[in-house]
C-alpha cells in the first residue's frame, strides 16, 4: 500500500508485531458500512464517477458476502482489516479500488469503524442489562412479602424483604444502563472526513457519511477526530461500574448459598458440582461473576495507561485499543446473560430468610421508636433502654419479643407488653412504608413502576 516509498518488505517478525488483523477483523461490517458512505459520498461530490462507484458498492457487497460465509482470506501481510478489505476490492474490481481511499486515512476510518462497533455493542449491552432487570423484577414480585435481615458490615441490622433486596439492584442496574447511554451519545459523532490528520483538500461532503451511519453530525476538529479514544475509555469505565455492580449481586448470591446462610440455592443449570466430592453444589456462574470483573477493570486501565502519553495525532500505539474493548464488553455482555440466568433461576428459601430475620435483635431499633412514639422518650434516652433489655435478653437467651413483663418493667417502668407487636419482623418491616422503605406496600409501589418501565405487564 505504500510501496513506492520502500525497496524491502517489513521482516517476518515485524510483520506480526505490526499486524492487527488477527482481531481487528471483528470490525469487517463496520468498515464495509464506512466505505459505502464514503465511496457513495465521493460520487455525489463529483470527486469519483458514479460508475467507478457503483464498481466498488458491488465489490464491497461481494466482499462482505465472501467474510460471511467464512471465505475470506483474511492476510497478516496486509496488516488491519481495511488494507485486508480495500485489497480484496482490488482483486475483485480492479482499478476503481484504488479510488475508495481518495480523501480518506486509515486514520479516520478506524476511528470510525471502532465507534461504531463500540456503539452497537453498547446497544446490546443496554439490552442484556435490561433482561438482567426483568429477572431481577420477576423475582422480586414473588417476594414482596418475604422478609430476610438486612446487613450492615455483614452484621444483621434490621428486617428487609427480599423484593427489595433485589430491586437495590435493579436500581443500581438502570445507572449503569444510563452510562452506557451517555457513553454512546457522547460517541455519536463521526470522524470520518479527518483522513490521516488534517482533512483533506477533495470537496468531501461530511454531513452526508455522518448521517448515512447513523452519527448526529461530523466531529468538529480533524486532529481530535483520529487522536481520541476517550469514547472508548468511557464505555470501559461505564462497563467496570455495571460489571461491579454485577460483582456485588454475585459476592451475595454466594453467600447466601453457603450453608451457614441457606438463604437460596443456585440452580443445577448454574451450579457445577466437584470431581471429587460427590455431595458438591458449587455457584461457579456467581464466582465468576465476580472473578470476570477483575478482567473489565484491567482493561480500562491498559488502554488508559496506552492513552496517556500520546501527543495528537494519530500513533501506532493506538492500535491497541480493540483487544481490551473487544475483551470486556464481551465478557460483561457474556455477565449479563450470565446474571439474567442465575436470577431467575434461584430458589429461594423463604423460611430461612425469615428466621434469620429475627436474629441478633435486629428489631431493636422498632422497640426504640416504640417508647419514642408510644411514651415521648427522647431517642438517645430510649436507646440506652433498650440497649439495657438486649444485654437482658442476651443473658436469659431470649428474644425481645420473648422479654417478660418483669424485664420490660425493670429496663423503663412505662414500658408494657403492648411493645411486643411492634418488635416482630414482620411488623419491624412493614413500619417501613415511606417512599425507599422495604415495607411490602411501598415495595408494591415500586414493582409497579418497575413492571411497566420493563413492559412486563
Ligand atoms: N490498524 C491500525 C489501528 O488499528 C489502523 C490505523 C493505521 N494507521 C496508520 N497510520 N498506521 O490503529
Amino acid at each position: 500500500m505504500w510501496g513506492g516509498r520502500f525497496s524491502e518488505a517489513p521482516s517476518d517478525v515485524m510483520q506480526r508485531f505490526n499486524a492487527s488483523i488477527g482481531f481487528d477483523q471483528r470490525l469487517a461490517a463496520e468498515d464495509i458500512a464506512g466505505s459505502r458512505a464514503h465511496a457513495t459520498m465521493l460520487a455525489s461530490q463529483g470527486i469519483i464517477s458514479e460508475a467507478d462507484r457503483d464498481a466498488i458498492l458491488s465489490g464491497l457487497e461481494q466482499v462482505e458476502t465472501e467474510i460471511a460465509e467464512g471465505r475470506f482470506k483474511f492476510s497478516e501481510a496486509l496488516e488491519d482489516i481495511h488494507m485486508n478489505v480495500e485489497g480484496r476490492l482490488a482483486e475483485l474490481i480492479g482499478d476503481a479500488a484504488g479510488r475508495l481511499h481518495t480523501g480518506r486515512s486509515r486514520n479516520d476510518q478506524v476511528a470510525t469503524d471502532f465507534k461504531l462497533w463500540v456503539r452497537g455493542t453498547l446497544d446490546g449491552l443496554i439490552e442484556a442489562t435490561r433482561d438482567w432487570q426483568k429477572a431481577l423484577v420477576t423475582l422480586a414480585a414473588d417476594h414482596v412479602g418475604t422478609v430476610m435481615p438486612g446487613f450492615t458490615h455483614l452484621q444483621p441490622a434490621t428486617p428487609v424483604t427480599f423484593a427489595h433486596h433485589l430491586l437495590a439492584y435493579a436500581e443500581m442496574a438502570e445507572r449503569d444502563l444510563s452510562r452506557y447511554a451517555d457513553a454512546r451519545a457522547r460517541l455519536n459523532e463521526c470522524p470520518l472526513g479527518a483522513a490521516a490528520l488534517a482533512g483533506t483538500s477533495h470537496p468531501i461532503d461530511r454531513e452526508m457519511t455522518a448521517k448515512a451511519l447513523g452519527f448526529y453530525r461530523p466531529t468538529a476538529n480533524s486532529l481530535d477526530s483520529v487522536s481520541s479514544r476517550d469514547f472508548a475509555l468511557e464505555a470501559l469505565s461505564a462497563a467496570s461500574l455495571g460489571a461491579i455492580t454485577l460483582s456485588r449481586f454475585a459476592e451475595e448470591v454466594i453467600i447466601w448459598s453457603t450453608a451457614a446462610f441457606g438463604f437460596v440455592k443456585c440452580s443445577d443449570a448454574f451450579s457445577t458440582g466437584s470431581s471429587i466430592m460427590p455431595q458438591k453444589r458449587n455457584p461457579d456462574a456467581a464466582e465468576l461473576l465476580r472473578g470476570k470483573t477483575g478482567r473489565v477493570i484491567g482493561a480500562f486501565n491498559t488502554l488508559a495507561v496506552t492513552m496517556k502519553g500520546l501527543p495528537l495525532a494519530y500513533s501506532k500505539d493506538m492500535q491497541e485499543d480493540k483487544e481490551p474493548v473487544f475483551d470486556a464488553l464481551d465478557t460483561l455482555g457474556a455477565c449479563l446473560t450470565i446474571a439474567a440466568g442465575v436470577t431467575g433461576s434461584l430458589i429461594v428459601n423463604k423460611d430461612t430468610m425469615k428466621a434469620a430475620a429475627g436474629v441478633g435483635y435486629t428489631t431493636a431499633v422498632d422497640l426504640a421508636d416504640w417508647l419514642v412514639r408510644e411514651l415521648n422518650i427522647p431517642f438517645r434516652e430510649a436507646h440506652h433502654v433498650v440497649g439495657r433489655l438486649v444485654a437482658t435478653a442476651e443473658k436469659t437467651g431470649t428474644d425481645l419479643h420473648e422479654l417478660s413483663d418483669e424485664a420490660l418493667k425493670a429496663a423503663h417502668p412505662e414500658l408494657t407488653g403492648k411493645v411486643r407487636e411492634a418488635v416482630t419482623v414482620e411488623a419491624s418491616v412493614a413500619a417501613r412504608k415511606h417512599i425507599g422503605g422495604p415495607a411490602p406496600d411501598a415495595v408494591n409501589r415500586e414493582l409497579v413502576k418497575w413492571q411497566a418501565r420493563l413492559a412486563l405487564k
